[in-house]
């Protein structure tokens, strides 16, 4: 029997930066992403450095080509429908709709792309989960007052669900307000359009972004209730798993410290008020928020519907400097894994390699009983229903010689997630549904790859954007596709 209610949404997801490429198409204007170098080339560097990096002459800029969704969607939308895909989790790009600051009105010509997909998707059956603002910063934002840093985003912001609400108020019914909001500490550039480098404080620069988006988030959830109170709109973050090191007190106490920078934006978010530990947090810090009249009201009025996250790994906690001297690369967190090289965790220097698990090539950390623990805890904490809204694996594919692509370790990690899934769907965890990362092959955010690949769908392209971009069903594919007709049975 399968743990899976009927109703079960199953997909996939991808961002507009990572796929879509057009970068200057039909009026789109520079998001943060597009300015970002591959890995090896000092990305790492103009991520903290994103206004001096727009000047350099890197010659080849990933996300400015994606994959070439903006002339594949078609073709692509087909093939996922050929999965069963019920969802589909996409997200807009800010700069598309609004290529410059002020603007009252935005761009049709974006817009219209974002119809069509839509509307296509829907006629094949897919409900849409759309993402107001998946790492796609404009870079006027950027330049003008340093993304998030400043309250003129709330604005903006509001302005673009606004557009999205009412076009889409018949057609889309989940939203997602921010992709991974908690990486706002970590990924300034890409979760704030902030450059770091120019922030006095940057600390309090990372908090004052995020209490901005917290209320944008609010007042947008009110809006969408608004326009439609069948939306429902929720939350998301990058979901990291902090277990102890070890019995030792201290390290369970760093653990929980550490998990308790993600929960501060759900908390928030789903609760309606700062948690008491953020409190505390910014006296220790001298962290001053600028809160402005009307601020903490509206976060008590928008509060979500759902919480969702993405799951792709663990996180070892230990306080013990022996321990902590043996850290490397090998744990991972989404969200700030973008090193050229190897990868650092989420935020917590404390993290250290799990001997119990076996990594990815990238080092991340494989923990698919981590995912039922998470799922576990947060619908524990909120009482709302959550969704896995990213997971995956991100390989090294190769295409054989009779044009196949056989990723059986694709398939083992994503079966074991989907059973510890469907085990926390049997503790009770009231789980609306599940959409991969990545079901077509795009660049990877961290490191701006191609060779980083996550989807059932191969696009031939190499790290430096050179290919075909012809499609390639993996042997991914037809698992996935039974996978969705059984409704998680024959995994
Ligand atoms: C999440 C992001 O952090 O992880 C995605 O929401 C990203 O945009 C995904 O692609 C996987 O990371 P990467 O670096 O392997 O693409």
């Amino acid at each position: 029997m399968s743990n899976f209610p009927k109703n079960f949404l199953w997909g996939g997801a991808t961002a507009a930066d990572q796929y879509e490429g057009a970068y200057d198409a039909d009026g789109k204007t520079l998001s943060a992403s597009d300015i970002l170098p591959l890995s090896g080339n000092g990305r790492k560097w103009a991520l903290d450095h994103p206004l001096e990096a727009a000047k350099k002459d890197y010659g080849f800029h990933p996300a400015r080509k994606g994959v070439d969704g903006y002339h594949h969607w078609e073709e692509d939308l087909n093939l996922l429908a050929g999965m069963g895909f019920n969802v589909y989790r996409m997200s807009v790009s800010w700069p598309r709709v609004f290529p410059e600051y002020g603007m009252n009105k935005p761009n049709e010509e974006g817009l219209k792309f974002y119809d069509k997909v839509i509307k296509k998707a829907r006629e094949l059956g897919m409900d849409i989960i759309m993402t107001i603002d998946h790492f796609d910063t404009p870079f006027w934002a950027t330049e003008q007052f340093n993304g998030w840093t400043d309250r003129r985003m709330i604005n903006e912001y509001i302005k673009l669900a606004k557009t999205l609400f009412t076009r889409y108020r018949n057609e889309v019914k989940y939203w997602i307000t921010f992709n991974e909001i908690n990486a706002l500490l970590n990924y300034p550039l890409f979760a704030g359009g902030i450059d770091i480098s120019k922030c006095e404080n940057p600390l309090q620069a990372r908090y004052q972004a995020a209490h901005n988006q917290l209320v944008a988030s609010a007042k947008v959830v009110k809006l969408g209730h608004e326009i439609n109170p069948d939306f429902m709109i929720g939350s998301m973050i990058a979901g990291i798993v902090n277990y102890p090191n070890s019995p030792y007190p201290q390290d369970a106490l760093e653990a929980q410290e550490t998990t308790r920078k993600s929960y501060f934006f759900p908390d928030v978010q789903a609760r309606g008020y700062y948690p008491l530990y953020a409190k505390r947090f910014f006296k220790d810090n001298n962290i001053h928020l600028q809160i402005e009249d009307g601020d903490l009201e509206a976060l008590k009025q928008g509060t979500v519907d759902f919480v969702s996250f993405s799951y792709y790994s663990s996180s070892d906690v230990s306080t013990d400097s022996r321990i902590k001297a043996k850290k490397t690369a090998g744990n991972f967190s989404s969200a700030n894994s973008h090193n050229d090289g190897g990868t650092v965790t989420w935020d917590a220097a404390n993290t250290v390699i799990n001997p119990y698990l076996e990594s990815s090539s990238w080092g991340w950390a494989i923990d698919p009983i981590g995912l039922r623990y998470l799922l576990n805890d947060i619908y524990d904490r909120y009482q709302k229903p959550v969704m896995v809204v990213e997971n995956g694996l991100g390989e090294h594919d190769t295409l054989t010689q009779d044009g196949k692509v056989h990723d059986t370790y694709r398939i083992k990690y994503m079966s074991e997630h989907i059973k510890q899934m469907g085990l926390a769907i049997h503790d009770g965890v009231d789980c609306l549904g599940y959409t991969m990362w990545g079901p077509i092959d795009i660049i990877a955010n961290s490191t701006g790859e191609m060779s980083k690949r996550y989807g059932f769908i191969y696009v031939d392209r190499n790290n430096e954007g050179e290919g075909t971009n012809t499609r390639i069903k993996k042997d991914s594919y037809e698992w996935y596709k039974k996978v969705i007709a059984s409704n998680g049975k024959d995994v």
